[in-house]
């Protein structure tokens, strides 16, 4: 929404929450990670989709969007890059409003793989990929948008995406044509899947809106704005916009916690405990229920397709403020009082 047709009320609320952004001694927690990490060089971009090997590794940013609408920003988080697999879990969502939960599962499962995001193992028993977090179920959930025909498909993605983000998403079209030229993997399960019959024959169809999917551009900024939708039961707490049931929250965010991450899933639940979801651009996206939502990107990646630095904040939140979802009776540092502007954090 625009400032123009902005309600009054709504516009004030605006003005607060960054007049309290601005005040909170939560923005030099922010800036230290920031300045702490930036020296690690651990890690290499993506170059298995050419266009993304041009990403300049020292891009760093990090962003924080609290439930009641406040944000932090760090670094380079106004710098665009593409969701890649950070897509998946909401259009998981997506896929389940469209089908509800039962069909859903029919074609696509919930457990973990400890495999490779581009594994092309389908469960044997059942001929279902595992999860909507690897590629293959994601391929499976990107079949079941439904729509008349392929803009309306796109169509309906885009505008999901943009009730996330509260502003127009857009698509890379050099990285969504470099990523269909090499996505010869991701053809192949789409044809396996289609033979077990998990995909419907517009395969081809399908595989095209994934690549677009992965392909739409935004930022740190957006990633935490995400987040805090989902941390806010669904409503993006800046627009109040719905871009999600309620009730259907909780089925990405175990899907995040429990496959988010790739093979790196149980050891991340452990260590850090946020739900999750990271991108081979460099993005990494986490929730903390009803609180905030935090966006990472940096595009050195790790071995299992992670950031580096990503991880590295992730732990240091989750580690100081008591944020893995597990906690009880944490003792340390309220990250609520922080986010209160300096004065009132000092009483
Ligand atoms: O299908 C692919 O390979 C990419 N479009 C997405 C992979 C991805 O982001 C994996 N995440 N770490």
């Amino acid at each position: 929404m625009d400032r123009e047709h902005q309600g009054k009320g709504d516009y004030l609320n605006d003005l607060l929450n960054k007049m309290k952004s601005a005040a909170s001694p939560f923005r030099d927690v922010l800036r230290e990670l920031h300045s702490q990490y930036q020296a690690v060089d651990e890690g290499a971009v993506a170059t298995y989709i050419p266009e993304l090997a041009k990403a300049n590794p020292d891009w760093f940013g990090i962003s924080v969007v609290t439930a009641e609408a406040q944000s932090f920003d760090v670094g380079d988080s106004q710098q665009l890059f593409t969701m890649q697999s950070i897509s998946k879990p909401f259009v998981f969502g997506l896929a389940l409003e469209d089908h509800g939960r039962e069909h859903v599962l029919t074609k696509v499962g919930v457990e973990p793989t400890g495999e490779a995001f581009n594994s092309i193992l389908l469960d044997e028993s059942s001929n279902r990929p595992f999860n909507p977090m690897v590629n293959a179920g994601a391929i499976a959930t990107a079949d079941l948008i439904n729509g008349r025909d392929f803009p309306e498909r796109l169509e309906r993605l885009l505008k999901m995406f943009g009730r996330y983000c509260g502003r127009d998403v857009y698509i890379d079209n050099a990285v969504f044509l470099s990523e269909r030229a090499t996505g010869h993997r991701n053809r192949a399960m789409g044809h396996l899947m289609l033979n077990f019959g998990m995909v419907s024959d517009r395969v081809e169809e399908t595989l095209e809106l994934y690549f677009q999917q992965c392909s739409m551009l935004v930022n740190s900024h957006d990633l935490a704005v995400m987040g805090a939708t989902l941390a806010n039961g669904g409503v993006n707490p800046i627009t109040k916009t719905r871009a999600i049931k309620s009730e259907l929250v909780k089925d990405l965010l175990a899907s995040m916690l429990s496959c988010g991450m790739y093979d790196y899933a149980g050891e991340w639940a452990y260590r850090v405990g946020i739900p999750a979801k990271s991108g081979v651009a460099g993005g990494l996206l986490g929730v903390i229920p009803g609180k905030m939502g935090i966006g990472v990107f940096s595009p050195r990646l790790d071995s299992k397709g992670n950031t580096v630095r990503g991880i590295k904040v992730f732990q240091q939140l989750s580690e100081r403020f008591g944020l893995h979802i597990f906690e009880s009776g944490f003792q340390g540092e309220s990250i609520g009082r922080l986010l209160q502007p300096e004065r009132s954090a000092r009483t």
